[in-house]
């Protein structure tokens, strides 16, 4: 949308437009975050709802780190109940009503069968000690689809999942997680609307490894995905 003021023309997010109806404080959203992830989440929630989300949950809580001085009321679920979330429940069945929620953020466990680096909370922190099967791949792609089935049940239409994700090296191989992520969120019906670039300040390494063959993994994604047709 085009819109004039003072004699100037600027190109102007018609979303922003239609939910805030507040022009002049439109900010727009780099492709690229250098911050940490719940200042950029705190934009995100500024800049893709249609109107101001009430009802967030977060699937994936573990200790919170997302919402770390944020004034927002969040519904916080994990697995494990030793992270003491406000539910304790499995993400692929979860007790809300269908249509119920605004905004559900994911950020599920990383990085399948890692060696364990002692120097590092990592493991914890970004679930590295998850193990994965052969028969699934070695990999967590087969978690993908029973949570975007539920995440799309229960969020209202035009609703948005924002979905933090890692691609990553096993087994020699590049496994391609955001990818793998966005077809089974499409699969069911949701729109991929955009893609955020996130970087860390150094690689998650397994001490196994000494010589890397491929690129030092100094990034994720932040996916953004509406319970629509369309993204604006
Ligand atoms: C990468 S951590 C999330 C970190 C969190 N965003 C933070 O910054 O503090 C992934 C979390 O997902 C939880 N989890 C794994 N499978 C789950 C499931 N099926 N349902 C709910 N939570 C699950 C794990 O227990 C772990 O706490």
């Amino acid at each position: 949308m085009v819109e004039a003021s003072q004699g100037l023309l600027f190109a102007v997010a018609p979303n922003t437009l239609r939910a805030h109806g507040r022009e002049a404080e439109y900010t727009p959203l780099p492709s690229v975050w250098d911050g940490d992830d719940a200042s950029l989440l705190d934009r995100l929630l500024d800049f893709y709802p249609r109107k101001r989300p009430r009802r967030i949950l977060d699937a994936t809580v573990n200790g919170g780190r997302f919402w770390r001085g944020s004034g927002r009321a969040v519904i916080g679920m994990d697995i494990e109940a030793k992270h003491r979330p406000t539910i304790v429940g499995d993400n692929t069945a979860m007790p809300f009503r269908d249509g119920s929620l605004d905004v559900v953020v994911y950020d599920p466990p990383h990085i399948p069968n890692q060696g364990r680096d002692i120097l590092k909370d990592f493991n914890v922190r970004f679930g590295l000690i998850l193990k994965s099967s052969k028969e699934n791949g070695y990999t967590f792609t087969h978690t993908y689809p029973p949570f975007v089935r539920e995440a799309y049940r229960i969020l209202k239409p035009e609703g948005i999942l924002l979905c933090k994700i890692t691609d990553y090296i096993h087994d020699h191989q590049y496994q391609w997680a955001h990818v793998d992520f966005i077809q089974a969120a499409r699969a069911v019906g949701f729109t991929a609307c955009d893609c955020i670039v996130k970087t860390r300040k150094g690689p998650i390494i397994d001490p196994k490894w000494k010589i890397a063959h491929h690129s030092r993994r100094q990034h994720c994604y932040w996916l953004i995905f509406r319970k629509s047709d369309k993204c604006e």
